[in-house]
């Protein structure tokens, strides 16, 4: 049985210091994907109030939306399409700053402002994008790709 998630921590290196161990204690010990998948997103959106975290699976040729916390979101995405299917063509990671900069964003929420995905890569393909959205311009950057890619690779697909 999990417990609460421990978060004590201001600064948003040592949030996810405090909050990752935790997260792979609790996916470590279960093997469904979906189950793991919703628990790190429930976790991200907890400790950082972030305005919507979830995942996209590659599904034949789109994307299809998985688990997440926050508003209700699109739910197929075809290949570099917005920043989740551009992420997923690049096998790269993106941080948009300003969503609206970006051309070919695509606006599941109007209050979304900035955006970070990271494609999770298993045997050279990519599996799933994590998508992670704040209501505030600016708010991704190195930090939270380090630690969000550590932790995408804690989880087994
Ligand atoms: N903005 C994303 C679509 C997904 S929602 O933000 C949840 C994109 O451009 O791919």
């Amino acid at each position: 049985m999990a417990e609460d998630l421990k978060l004590t921590q201001t600064s948003k290196e040592e949030k996810y210091k405090e909050l990752i161990p935790q997260l792979n204690a609790l996916i470590q010990g279960e093997e469904d994907l979906i189950a793991n998948l919703a628990n790190v997103s429930a976790g991200l959106k907890e400790a950082f109030q972030f305005l919507w975290v979830g995942f996209y699976l590659v599904k034949q040729d789109e994307l299809v939306l998985g688990p997440f916390q926050g508003p209700v979101a699109c739910t197929r995405i075809q290949k570099g399409k917005g920043v989740c299917g551009n992420s997923w063509d690049k096998a790269q990671t993106i941080i948009v700053p300003d969503v609206e900069k970006f051309e070919g964003h695509i606006a599941c929420s109007s209050h979304s402002k900035s955006e970070i995905v990271i494609p999770m890569i298993r045997n050279q393909e990519v599996v799933a994008v994590l998508d992670v959205d704040s209501s505030e311009l600016n708010t991704f950057d190195e930090v939270d790709e380090k630690h969000l890619s550590l932790l995408l690779n804690e989880i087994n697909f």
